[in-house]
């Protein structure tokens, strides 16, 4: 008896101080970074689409602050009072009311459905004049890019120049992927043997994460892409560079030369060769796995998990599938047994690959 009256003494205090805790850890929720969030929109695609989810929120929020002040004036006017007696008085049927609370919400409707049709023309994926192409495969747990227009085929990372329109053809090698890049635009299925387009113009300059969206497997979670968003300047140069050849095996020396030799060599089982899945221009050829030619000028390997250094490299050499688990469709990297000579002897060669 006297613990509940205690309880009913400390009752508001303790639930104001519950609810201030509360909101406390709540709205720490607000402040930090968002590199993914769709409200920081980078392009005309995201501004849009960020445009649409204000309008919808601000629907939402008058739907609530009504719903809501009808429930309270309904509360408060029609609560039971001291010497009350018997039910109070029941209403069926007010068919002003219906056809007011059937139309209300028909015309709200129709404010969100216009401007949501709206913006799924505009971004359908229809490229603009003179837009750079670039062709995106999704792979089991890998993002592939090809710009046809410059000869280039890159992994993971992508290079746009500011304010260029870019035209993404996607298609998938396996399973079903989504690409998205929150801040410029997406998401859009990638399934194998049909062709989803996706059309944007980033319009700032910096850094871009991106994510798949769609669950493709075990390492779903590690299909990850950055899209650098370049000055023509800077774009040009990245083009420039990918366009070069790097030297053969014969000119390379010490253990830059040991790696190669590892690298386009058969090692023993055969299918555990680097030459079978990876190309470096001019020296293998491989077609499963990314394409190695310009590794060193990436920020990041693996599909994006690991950072592009001596320290990643090798924690992704000696075990592929303890970083990136799951073997189902595609053919993510097996373990094949690298001597720490060996690996060493193959960072070594990667990071020349600029
Ligand atoms: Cu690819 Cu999820």
């Amino acid at each position: 008896m006297d613990l509940i009256r205690r309880k009913q003494r400390h009752g508001p205090r303790a639930v104001a101080a519950g609810f201030v805790a509360f909101a406390a850890i709540w709205l720490s929720g607000c402040s930090g970074e968002y590199p993914q969030s769709t409200l920081d929109p980078a392009s005309g695609f995201s501004a849009d689409l960020a445009d649409l989810y204000g309008t919808i929120f601000w629907w939402a929020v008058f739907v609530f602050v009504v719903v809501e002040a009808l429930l309270i004036y309904a509360v408060i006017k029609y609560r039971a009072r001291p010497g009350q007696e018997g039910m109070p008085k029941q209403v069926h049927g007010h068919t002003a009311l219906e056809i007011a609370w059937t139309l209300a919400p028909v015309v709200i409707l129709i404010f969100i459905a216009v401007p949501t049709i709206q913006t799924i023309f505009k971004v359908d994926g229809t490229p603009e004049a003179g837009a750079l192409e670039i062709e995106v495969i999704g792979h089991q747990w890998w993002w592939e890019f090809r710009y046809p227009e410059y000869g280039i085929i890159t992994a993971n990372e992508l290079h746009l120049p500011v304010g260029r329109p870019v035209a993404f053809t996607m298609t998938s090698a396996d399973v079903i992927h989504s690409f998205w890049l929150p801040r410029l635009g997406g998401k859009r299925d990638v399934i194998q043997g049909r062709t989803s387009r996706l059309a944007l113009t980033p319009d700032s300059v910096g850094m871009f994460m991106g994510q798949c969206a769609e669950y493709c497997g075990s390492s779903h979670a590690n299909m990850r892409t950055i899209a650098f968003v370049d000055t023509q300047e800077d774009f040009d140069a990245w083009v420039a560079l990918q366009q070069t050849t790097p030297p053969p095996v014969a000119e390379l020396e010490g253990l830059v030369r040991r790696g190669a030799e590892v690298f386009s060599g058969i090692r023993e089982p055969a299918n555990h060769s680097c030459l079978v899945c990876h190309r470096v221009e001019g020296i293998t050829y491989g077609a499963i796995g990314p394409n190695l030619t310009h590794l060193a000028s990436r920020t990041t390997i693996a599909g994006g998990i690991l950072p592009n250094t001596a320290d990643g490299l090798r924690r992704w050499l000696r075990d592929p599938p303890g970083e990136k688990p799951g073997e189902m469709v595609g053919r993510s990297m097996p373990d094949i047994d690298l001597t720490e000579e060996e690996i060493e002897a193959l960072v070594a060669y990667l990071q020349s690959l600029r």
